[in-house]
């Protein structure tokens, strides 16, 4: 099943009878939303903050980050003063991200979250990139090194806890799939601190757009990108790997997309994960038609993160970090974030399949500046519903 329609297709489960009973209810978590060993992460994240576990404070934040499809592609080598971040190439979503690119942005996202960590817990970070430039999926996928964090504590150290609104954002980021308010305008001192996340990134560049002119320009392209890089089945291969549709496969593989995830009010949400698969799949393939060009439509606000060289490692890696924290500050402020990266993932499905480079060229006139190479697409707004958790694995499979 693809993510979109996995995403949007519940939307009409709401007509469907749930068949079952209580049992399925039960077996399927519907009276546990967040509950089990997957979701403990959100809950025990500052466990080691007191420092008698080191760094591991650091590592139990960066597991909360955003990751494509939630892969969590991220592996920690610890040390009492150092940490390194590999990315786990054997975790990716096949032709999807054909060069790994948006999983590079993910470990971004997790090294974000790191160094917000180090300074909240008052260490001194000293940040090491190990440069490279993206390529195809390895054929026996190795983990590789991106890069090195030194920790000082003590006399190098400030002495002091940096107090910090993203920080504690963390464990409220949530990725919103739900509808936003249409009418609820962005105020412009959070369209002014979005934008300037960047300013001091010479490699990474935000254009923030919140005209129904321009928003509608990209969506049109996201929405014709997201029919067209799905209907191939190599993408909706790489796509299902991921899709989590059993409560006892979501409490034991502890990633991947979730009914929870998907944005539905919670009595859909019950009805969706009752249904059984074939059920799931054919409700999925009934989605109202503009679903998701609608559902982009209701946020106020579409950024696009673009970088210099979308092929190099450390340029994903910034611009990765620029969406976590661009997630976490709207986090902190009250708004909601989907990424909608379907047209740039297209970039690369053009690219690997040799076609022209239709999306690249829209995506340019956008911009309206073809130094800059987009990477990230986003939406975000006043959301409509409250986001729930996705599971994340527990800091012992992810350290080194
Ligand atoms: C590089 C990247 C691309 C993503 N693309 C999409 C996307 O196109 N659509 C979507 O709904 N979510 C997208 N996501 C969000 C992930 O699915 C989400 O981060 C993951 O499921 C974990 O959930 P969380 O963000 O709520 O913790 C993307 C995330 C990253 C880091």
């Amino acid at each position: 099943m693809q993510r979109r329609s996995f995403l949007k297709g519940a939307g009409v489960v709401t007509v469907v009878v749930a068949g079952g009973g209580v049992w399925r209810a039960y077996d399927q978590g519907v009276f546990s939303v967040g509950q089990g060993p997957a979701y403990e992460p959100w809950k025990d994240w500052r466990k080691d903050s007191n420092k008698e576990d080191g760094l591991l404070a650091l590592v139990r934040a960066a597991i909360l980050a955003a990751s494509p499809h939630n892969t969590q592609p991220w592996l920690f080598k610890v040390t009492s003063s150092s940490i390194e971040l590999y990315i786990d190439t054997k975790r990716n979503v096949g032709a999807l991200d054909p060069y790994l690119r948006e999983e590079h942005i993910g470990m971004g996202c997790a090294l974000e979250n790191l160094m917000l960590a180090a300074a909240a817990n008052d260490y001194q970070a000293n940040l090491t990139f190990f440069p490279g430039k993206l390529g195809p999926i390895p054929a026996e996928p190795a983990p590789e090194l991106l890069a090195h964090i030194d920790l000082a504590t003590g006399d190098l150290a400030t002495g002091k806890r940096e107090a910090s609104e993203l920080y504690d954002a963390i464990p409220r980021r949530h990725t919103n799939r739900g509808a936003y308010l249409p009418h609820k305008q962005i105020p412009p001192e959070f369209v002014e601190a979005l934008s300037s996340l960047a300013s001091n990134e010479s490699d990474v560049k935000m254009f923030l757009f919140t005209s129904e002119a321009d928003r509608k320009k990209i969506v049109e392209i996201s929405s014709a990108a997201n029919a067209e890089i799905y209907s191939d089945p190599e993408v909706e291969r790489g796509s299902n790997r991921w899709i989590r549709i059993r409560w006892s496969e979501v409490q034991k593989f502890r990633d991947g997309l979730t009914i929870d995830a998907i944005g539905l009010p919670p009595i859909a949400t019950a009805i969706g994960k009752m249904m059984p698969l074939w059920m799931l799949r054919w409700a999925a393939s009934r989605g109202p038609k503009n679903g998701y060009s609608n559902l982009m439509l209701s946020a106020s606000l579409i950024g696009i993160i673009a970088v210099r060289d979308r092929c190099d490692r450390e340029h994903c890696l910034r611009a990765g970090r620029i969406w976590q924290r661009s997630h976490l500050l709207a986090t902190a402020r009250g708004l909601a974030g989907r990424p909608c990266n379907e047209a740039v993932e297209m970039i690369d499905h053009e690219k690997a399949l040799e076609k022209p480079a239709k999306r690249a060229g829209l995506l340019a006139e956008v911009l309206g500046d073809a130094v800059w190479q987009p990477t990230f697409v986003f939406y975000m707004g006043y959301p409509t519903l409250t986001a729930r958790a996705s599971p994340r694995r527990p800091i012992e499979d992810v350290v080194v």
